[in-house]
């Protein structure tokens, strides 16, 4: 009894394994488009053979185990394989490389050949997708995938169209037959750029170079093949003359004949010595592996000699003398337990995966960052989902994908908070942007030391001697929460601080102080409103003159200075209706801070009728923002230097129109004198 339901347990999983295979077959090698990790579908796989091999007596023709891999898509025609294409036996660590090699000189010592240390041929396992090429007297007449092993599809056409494939061989005196072995593969940088594209365009991306490669591969139009950035490497023979068999006594040699003959070969190949000299090889490949041009999933060892190799032979459709040792997995499955939003300095939103922990690409993820919110939407992650999570080299992990079918009925959808997490201002993404963004720019903490180090810096409020370093340390002692708070810092606090002396403490103090009196437009600039930077801050202060009127503006209002567009109008609105921002404003004007009433652009234009021009670097504010203050008081600025230019006002580093400026004997202005003509101290 009890028996019976053990058996019919074990029946019941071997069908759902044999099932799910299946289904995954089907979308990687019909669809290109796998639905999970190869870490996956191996475990499966690996699952499957337990079971069959301790129940040979359940073991069916039509097991998935029992085919060398692939289905084929109706649209070519197939073909027969010559000679079959053959399948790896995977090690996936040392000890099973060690029992790999071990087998190997067992067998060898059988046929009484002894071997201390067998040599082996080592090179990458490329991660592409596996042809077969046949030349006839020299001449490419035929291409085939694997399909299953025995039977592939005829795929000549898009063969021909990959550049680095020699449509005849490179010798005078070809063989009458040579069927060549190989990947074809998509570089990842091509890879890279080829995804890109198809994004911009609306189109399909591929999940990795692999896809892209067996996709592109299996086009129905060589057109389309041929507009995809495809290599191939050759690494082994199918159907061969025999006059150029005989010539043959080792792998590497059949790899340096390719070469001869003009097929493309890995460059990284290798000859090694016995099990160390392979660990030594997978190490090396290993650290290289992120920074080869193309994708591999491990390195292949294959018995040097080729009477070994034949002594060796096969089992079932792998030979026994060739072993693939696999890397660790760079994608692996895991479950979005939830989003979270981190907020940067600048108040940028970023949403961030928290992940079931998962091992993959050597290290434990837990989190993944999705970005930003069109990100989060062009994949469609929802909480609960199943992704696929990707980590290669030292990049960041990231998201490759969701797994549709697995979605659960209560996973829920992502939303941008409507507060910030951090301080609870609130949140504003504008139409067509990809960035959120916390408007509480002045009092929320995630943006506080950003936003202090803005109000001080030369171009805002100009406070010299406050640097980076300091405002850290006046943060992180909560010295300093707000741009207000400098403005009641005492000499005998700064001095308690790192690196300040007391004199120095002084001089901050003084600096703080003489920062009060200011214009306009520098504080406006000070107060780091997302995308107003100090042009458009002058032009806001020319064109209102008063805070009180800037504060109240609406945005329409707002859209009619020079340079505001909706979305500059949209950020200025909403900074100053948030109340966190109106609070700090209100405390640095008690502070004493202040500025001369500006001129307003429709009153006085003490510049009207004069034209400058303005060369090299100034120091106290942009080229741009000195054009928006002259115009604002009725100048022109003009690019090029002629006889009716008032004033060349030159800069740091001038170019050649202080020159032309000298020759027409035009006025050469300092920037001190523009900042005395702009009403400046
Ligand atoms: S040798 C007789 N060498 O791996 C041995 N295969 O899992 C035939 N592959 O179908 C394979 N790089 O598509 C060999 N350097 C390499 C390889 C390689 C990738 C693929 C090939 C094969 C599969 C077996």
């Amino acid at each position: 009894m009890e028996r019976a339901s053990k058996r019919s347990k074990l029946q019941a999983e071997l069908d759902e394994l044999r099932k799910t295979i299946e289904a995954h077959n089907y979308a990687y090698y019909a669809l290109d488009n796998p639905t999970v990790p190869d870490a996956e579908y191996d475990r499966l796989m690996r699952r499957l053979q337990e079971i069959e091999a301790a129940h040979p007596e359940l073991v069916t023709p039509d097991s998935p185990t029992q085919r060398v891999g692939g289905t084929k898509l109706e649209a070519f025609r197939e073909v027969r394989h010559a000679r079959p294409m053959l399948s790896l036996e995977n090690a996936f660590s040392d000890a099973e490389l060690e029992a790999f090699d071990k087998r190997v000189r067992d067998r060898l010592a059988d046929a009484d050949i002894s071997a201390e240390r067998v040599t082996y041929w080592a090179e990458p396992k490329l991660d592409g997708a596996a042809v077969s090429l046949r030349y006839e007297n020299g001449e490419l007449v035929f291409g085939a995938t694997r399909g299953d092993g025995t039977t592939g599809e005829d795929v000549t056409h898009n063969v021909r169209t990959i550049r680095s494939i020699p449509l005849r061989l490179r010798t005078s005196r070809p063989p009458a037959v040579l069927e060549v072995r190989g990947e074809v593969f998509m570089p990842r940088a091509g890879f890279l750029e080829f995804n890109k594209a198809a994004q911009e365009r609306g189109e399909k991306t591929f999940v990795n170079p692999r896809n892209a490669a067996a996709g592109s591969l299996r086009q129905l139009d060589p057109r389309l093949t041929a507009s995809r950035p495809l290599d191939a490497f050759f690494y082994a023979l199918g159907e061969v003359s025999d006059e150029l068999l005989r010539g043959l006594k080792t792998q590497s040699a059949i790899v340096e004949m390719l070469k001869a003959f003009g097929l493309r070969t890995c460059p990284e190949g290798a000859i090694v010595e016995g099990v160390a000299g392979c660990l030594e090889y997978y190490r090396r490949i290993g650290t290289q592996r992120a920074s080869l041009p193309y994708d591999i999933d491990g390195v292949v060892y294959k018995v040097n000699r080729l009477d070994w190799q034949r002594e060796l032979g096969f089992v079932s459709r792998a030979p026994r003398w060739a072993v693939a040792h696999k890397f660790p997995a760079q994608e692996e499955l895991t479950i979005v337990r939830g989003v979270e939003f981190q907020v940067g300095r600048t108040g940028a939103l970023t949403p961030v995966a928290r992940l079931e922990p998962v091992f993959v690409g050597g290290v434990t993820v837990s989190n993944a960052t999705l970005h930003n919110m069109d990100e989060v939407e062009r994949k469609d992650v929802r909480i609960g989902d199943t992704v696929i999570i990707r980590r290669a080299g030292d990049v960041i992990p990231e998201i490759v994908a969701v797994v549709k079918d697995r979605r659960p009925a209560e996973a829920r959808r992502v939303r941008l908070p409507k507060k910030c997490p951090v301080c609870g201002s609130d949140v504003e993404r504008s139409e067509g942007e990809a960035i959120a963004r916390c408007i509480g720019g002045l009092v929320c903490p995630a943006q506080r030391k950003e936003a202090i180090r803005h109000f001080a810096s030369r171009r805002a409020l100009n406070i010299e001697g406050l640097g980076e370093k300091l405002v850290d340390q006046l943060v992180d002692l909560g010295l300093v929460r707000t741009p207000a708070d400098l403005y009641h810092l005492t000499a005998e606090q700064l001095a308690k601080l790192d690196r300040l002396g007391e004199k120095s403490a002084a001089k901050l103090v003084a600096a703080i102080a003489k920062s009060k009196e200011t214009n306009f437009g520098r504080f406006l600039h000070g107060l780091g409103i997302a995308n107003v930077g100090e042009a458009t801050a002058m032009a806001l202060a020319n064109e209102f003159g008063d805070l009180d009127d800037l504060m109240t503006a609406d945005e329409e209002r707002l859209k009619q200075v020079a340079d505001v567009g909706p979305v500059v109008a949209a950020a200025i609105h909403a900074f100053f209706h948030e109340p966190h921002n109106v609070e700090v404003i209100k405390a640095l004007r008690a502070a004493g801070i202040r500025w001369p009433a500006v001129r307003r652009k429709s009153g006085d234009q003490p510049l009207l009728g004069k034209t400058f021009v303005i060369t090299g670097t100034l120091e106290t504010m942009t080229r741009d923002a000195a054009k928006a203050r002259l115009q604002a008081l009725g100048a022109k600025v003009a690019s090029s230097v002629s006889k009716r230019t008032t004033a060349l006002i030159v800069g740091n580093d001038p170019g050649s129109k202080l020159q032309a400026a000298q020759e027409l004997n035009v006025e050469i202005w300092s920037e001190a004198q523009l900042r005395s003509a702009l009403g400046e101290a």
